[in-house]
């Protein structure tokens, strides 16, 4: 495997430039080139290793980038805690056979400071996270609208590229909400889904899990067993029984839960009155979020009670 260092420009001229020479190398050899775009904030862990991995086994070029966006964090405090660790982020990406990466200044990114003009996450983007953390999705997709834009390869000499970008389904709002942006503003971008990295005690991998004392890290992993017993009812189809779980969560001294909610994957319209008490059949998406200790917590998982290849509509219809 791949391992030299990629490179790391800090400017768009650089990106574009260094991006092109990638692409034409592989134009030069008779194919036509594909692109890889990996968003991050940086502290990477072996989930954003997981989406570089899908990105090379899937492109020619790769292209990470890490930017802090403050546009998409509400208070300041949690701005300034957010890790910052670019030497060992290079090294991660590195192992994973990232091409190039682009870790931009505040300035580079928001030249004229913050941006007037911001993409609007509509009423999807105004629950769940939204509903605590007002204004994080227009942050979120205005600036990912923008490196969409800054790693979009040009042509080569091959004529057009494939161009694909990739998102965690542990962000599964957002991921959502970016799927949504590209088909409404016909981006021209694959946009691929890359499934959740957990620890062996089946917490979600997140830059935010440093900051959980031990206790508080046990209390975390309620999150996931509580959509592992509704996942397990799912398959049996059984009723989901949410308000039975989420009491189990609640009842949890050091979890403070915000929500828990069972939801169509595409438009998160919640589908929890179908199959609270009644068998469950289809596919949905479990969706939990709370606060243990000093941090927010978000999870998810897929319910799948389809034993008749069957959809969601069909637990729509049925339940
Ligand atoms: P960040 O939190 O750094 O996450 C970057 C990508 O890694 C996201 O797509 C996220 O869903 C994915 N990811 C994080 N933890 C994961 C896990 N345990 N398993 C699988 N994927 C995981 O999300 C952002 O940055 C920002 O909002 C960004 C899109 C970069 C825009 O600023």
């Amino acid at each position: 495997m791949k391992t030299s260092k990629p490179r790391v420009v800090t400017t768009r001229q650089e990106l574009a430039k260094e991006s092109q020479r990638l692409m034409q190398e592989v134009a030069a050899a008779g194919s036509r080139p594909s692109l890889g775009l990996v968003p991050t904030m940086g502290a990477l862990h072996q989930g954003h290793e997981t989406l570089a991995r899908a990105a090379r086994a899937d492109n020619d070029v790769v292209l990470a980038t890490i930017f802090v966006n403050p546009l998409q964090f509400g208070d300041t405090g949690d701005l300034e805690r957010y890790p910052r660790t670019l030497e060992s982020d290079v090294e991660i990406l590195a192992g994973c056979g990232v091409d190039l990466v682009f870790a931009p200044p505040l300035e580079e990114v928001y030249p004229d400071g913050l941006p007037l003009v911001r993409i609007s996450a509509g009423a999807l983007g105004g629950k769940f996270e939204g509903a605590s953390r007002p204004g994080h999705f227009d942050g979120a997709l205005t600036v990912v609208a923008k490196l969409l834009h800054y790693g979009a390869p040009a042509a080569t000499s091959q004529g057009p590229t494939t161009y694909r970008a990739y998102f965690g389904q542990k962000d599964a709002q957002q991921l959502a909400l970016v799927r949504r942006m590209v088909s409404d503003l016909n981006f021209d971008v694959d946009i691929v889904g890359v499934p959740i990295v957990r620890a062996d005690d089946g917490v979600a991998l997140s830059s935010r899990n440093r900051f959980l004392g031990p206790d508080e890290r046990k209390a975390a992993a309620t999150l996931s067993s509580a959509l592992r017993t509704l996942a397990r009812r799912a398959a049996a189809n059984e009723p989901l029984e949410m308000d039975e779980v989420a009491e189990l969560v609640h009842a949890h001294p050091l979890v403070d839960l915000d929500y828990l909610e069972v939801v169509n994957p595409d438009t998160l319209e919640p589908l929890g009155e179908n199959c609270r008490y009644t068998p469950f059949t289809g596919r949905a998406l479990a969706l939990i979020a709370a606060r243990v200790g000093p941090v927010r917590l978000i999870d998810n998982m897929e319910l799948s009670g389809v034993h008749d290849g069957g959809t969601w509509e069909h637990s729509r219809a049925t339940g």
